[in-house]
């Protein structure tokens, strides 16, 4: 990220200002109220930057804010109101599942019909269709596999052995340049993105950064290890398939090679993953705590319900033959890449 986005209201406004300067300068900003918190374009930014202290800093941010008492207070207050979202959104269910039954239930949740962005981009999207796909994306592969990671030692025994084996092909098993955040870098640059980390969050909407803020939120709390268990479990539950549809989208586009790569290369890691996940990583923390189950659950619902609703708003302004991002991508190398094919 080179420089801190443009405020979209009266939180980010007074975040990013104070941000700005010495840690302890912001006060204690009062929430305006929001409207629908899953999609609000200045709630989602201000939790975003909130958590991305944790992860790669802030450009020009002194690194001490991290754990700066009223930037932590501003994020409890809107962490609040996002988990009222979900709570709205995604009602707990009453009888928990069986521990035995925890990759049955997670199976149904991932065969649920949904908006399938995948579908479209395999057989009808255009090159900037991708392009936008790609960006709204970057907000969490350039990152991918960390809010994950948060949850690694408040895991012990089988389901930690089940997330590390996980983890570990995630981050390229000892070879940098398999790191599946760099394998997305990569696809970004053949596609004549900007690959810098963070790049694009002026134009990418709420609606995406919540879909990160989701497993920055269950990362970072341990009473929600659950939920961030049962939401890695479904991620890699609904890849492979997906995954083999958007490398199929970047060939009939005329892509190969590195754009299509970190795509091809989620269809057989996740296909094993997958197994691991649901049995051994969610069925094998339920079977340690069965009070667990409704959240590994609930984080599964969480999941696939926030993405439906990014899916949507992407198929829905594509069908209206408008950008799907905050403002259209800038021309940039893409088409240059695009008139040489
Ligand atoms: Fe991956
Ligand atoms: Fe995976």
């Amino acid at each position: 990220m080179r420089s801190l986005p443009s405020p979209r209201g009266p939180v980010t406004e007074q975040l990013i200002a104070s941000l700005g300067q010495v840690p302890g300068s912001l006060g204690s900003p009062a929430l305006p109220g929001f409207g629908d918190p899953l999609v609000d374009e200045d709630l989602q930014l201000a939790l975003y930057l909130c958590y991305e202290l944790h992860y790669r800093g802030l450009p020009g941010v002194d690194d001490r804010w991290e754990w700066d008492p009223g930037l932590l207070a501003l994020r409890s207050g809107l962490e609040r109101e996002f988990e009222r979202g979900l709570l709205d959104a995604i009602p707990r269910e009453r009888d928990p599942v069986p521990p035995a039954d925890i990759d049955l239930a997670l199976r149904a949740i991932a065969e649920e019909d949904g908006p399938s962005l995948s579908s479209y981009v395999k057989v009808s999207a255009s090159l900037d269709d991708v392009l936008e796909f790609v960006v709204h994306r970057s907000a969490y592969q350039l990152k991918e596999a960390d809010p994950h990671s948060w949850a690694i030692p408040r895991l012990s025994g089988a389901p930690k052995a089940a997330m590390i084996e996980i983890q570990s092909d995630e981050y390229g098993g000892g070879r940098a340049e398999w790191i599946h955040a760099e394998l997305f870098a990569r696809a970004m640059r053949a596609l004549g993105l900007d690959s810098e980390y963070g790049a694009y969050l002026e134009l990418i909407p709420g609606v995406t950064l919540a879909t990160v803020n989701l497993m920055s939120l269950f990362g970072l709390h341990r009473r929600w290890r659950g939920a961030i268990v049962g939401h890695l479990a479904l991620f890699e539950m609904t890849s492979s398939i997906p995954n083999r549809r958007y490398a199929e989208g970047l060939r009939r586009l005329g892509f190969d090679g590195d754009a299509t790569l970190f795509f091809d290369e989620h269809v057989t890691a996740d296909a094993v993953h997958e197994a691991i996940a649901a049995v051994d990583l969610a069925g094998g923390l339920a079977h340690q705590d069965a009070a667990l189950s409704a959240d590994i659950v609930w984080g599964a619902r969480a999941l696939a319900h926030l993405d439906a609703r990014w899916a949507s708003h992407v198929l829905e302004r594509w069908g209206e033959g408008r950008t799907s991002l905050l403002a259209e991508l800038p021309v940039r190398e893409h088409d240059v890449v695009a008139a040489s094919r």
